[in-house]
C-alpha cells in the first residue's frame, strides 16, 4: 500500500482523490512541525508540502520511498527541484487556480495601501475619529495612475486586466516580451524606468536568483516619493530592512505587503510603520482557491503513484 505523507491539514477531501489503496496521513488540524515530518517521510511515497517547508537533501535522505513532492503552492523556491530530479522524484505546483486570488489580493494591498484603509479603521475602532474633514487621512489616487508590473506572467496579467479598469497606465519589466502584453496594453520597460514612471509597483515575479532582492535600497531611491510598493509574490523578492528605512525616511509612501523574508518573522520596522500594510501570505486564500489547490496535489499524487506524469511537474525531465 502506497503511503501519502500531508504536511498540513488540506480543505479538501484528499483521501478520495487517492482511493482505498493509499493510506493518507495528515495532521487533523494545521501543520506538521519538521521533525513530525522528517518522521513521517521516513516511510512516505509522496509528501504534499507546504511553501514553508524546506524540501531539501535532510528531507530528501530522510524519505528513501518517495516518488513526488506535491508542492500546494505555484511557487516552488522551497524545493530543492535539482536534488528531486537527481533522485527521480517528480516535483508539482499549483498554477492557474490561484491567479485571480492573488491579483485581487495585490489590487486590495494596493488600495487599500494608498487610499490608507487600515489607519482608518484604527481611527474608527480606537476612537480618534472626530468626524470629517478636509485634510483628513489624504492618500494618493488609484484611477489613472501608472502602475509598473515586476513579472508579466499570470498573476501579472491578471493584476494588468483589473488595472484597466482603473484607467491605469500599465507598463512591466522582465526577462522577455510577453505575447499578451499588447491586448493588456502593457508597455515593456527597463527596470530603471520602471521605478522612475511608476505611482504603483507590483511584484508579482517567481523568486531565483535573478529576483532575490530585485527591490533594493537602490530601487526603493530611484521611486517616487509617492509610489506605493506592493508585494504579492514572495518576500525575498524585497529588501525588507531597505524597506523599512525607506518608508520610515519617506523615500516612498507607502507598501502593501502579503510575503516577507523571513515568515513568519517580519521586519520590527514594518510592523510599527503607518504607511505600510500588512497581510499574512493570504493572496490565495479564498475557499474554492485552497480547495483547488489541495485538489491539484492530490491528483498529481494519485497521477505520481500509478505510473502516469503528473499535468503540473515542474522537473518533467525525470519522465524522459
Ligand atoms: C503560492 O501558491 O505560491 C502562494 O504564495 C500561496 O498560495
Amino acid at each position: 500500500m502506497s503511503r501519502v505523507v500531508s504536511a498540513a491539514a488540506l480543505p479538501f477531501d484528499v483521501a478520495a482523490v487517492l482511493g482505498d489503496a493509499t493510506e493518507y496521513v495528515a495532521p487533523a488540524a494545521g501543520r506538521m512541525a519538521r521533525d513530525a515530518l522528517l518522521a513521517a517521510a521516513a516511510d512516505a511515497d509522496a509528501l504534499i508540502t507546504l511553501l514553508r517547508d524546506e524540501v531539501n537533501d535532510a528531507l530528501l535522505d530522510a524519505a528513501p520511498r518517495l516518488r513526488i513532492v506535491a508542492n500546494c503552492a505555484v511557487g516552488y523556491d522551497n524545493v530543492d527541484v535539482a536534488a528531486c530530479t537527481r533522485r527521480g522524484i517528480a516535483v508539482t505546483n499549483t498554477p492557474g487556480v490561484l491567479t485571480e486570488a492573488t491579483a485581487d489580493f495585490a489590487f486590495a494591498l494596493m488600495l487599500a495601501a494608498a487610499r490608507r484603509v487600515v489607519e482608518g479603521d484604527a481611527m474608527v475602532r480606537g476612537g480618534t475619529w472626530t468626524g470629517w474633514e478636509p485634510g483628513q487621512l489624504l492618500g494618493v489616487p488609484v484611477a489613472g495612475a501608472t502602475l509598473g508590473i515586476i513579472g508579466l506572467g499570470r498573476i501579472g496579467q491578471a493584476v494588468a486586466r483589473r488595472a484597466r479598469g482603473f484607467d491605469m497606465t500599465v507598463l512591466y519589466a522582465g526577462p522577455r516580451e510577453v505575447a499578451a502584453a499588447g491586448e493588456l496594453g502593457a508597455r515593456r520597460v527597463t527596470l530603471a524606468e520602471l521605478w522612475a514612471a511608476s505611482d504603483f509597483v507590483s511584484v508579482c515575479c517567481p523568486l531565483d536568483d535573478s529576483t532575490h532582492h530585485i527591490v533594493d535600497a537602490a530601487a526603493l531611491a530611484a521611486m517616487k516619493p509617492t509610489a506605493i510598493l506592493v508585494n504579492t509574490s514572495r518576500g525575498p523578492c524585497v529588501d525588507e530592512a531597505a524597506l523599512a528605512r525607506a518608508l520610515a525616511d519617506g523615500i516612498i509612501a507607502g507598501a502593501g505587503l502579503d510575503v516577507y523574508e523571513r515568515e513568519p518573522d517580519v521586519d520590527p520596522g514594518l510592523r510599527t510603520s503607518g504607511r505600510a500594510v500588512l497581510a499574512p501570505h493570504a493572496g490565495s486564500a479564498t475557499t474554492t482557491t485552497r480547495a483547488k489547490m489541495a485538489e491539484i496535489c492530490a491528483r498529481a499524487v494519485r497521477d505520481a503513484l500509478e505510473g502516469r506524469r503528473p499535468e503540473t511537474v515542474v522537473n518533467p525531465e525525470i519522465y524522459a
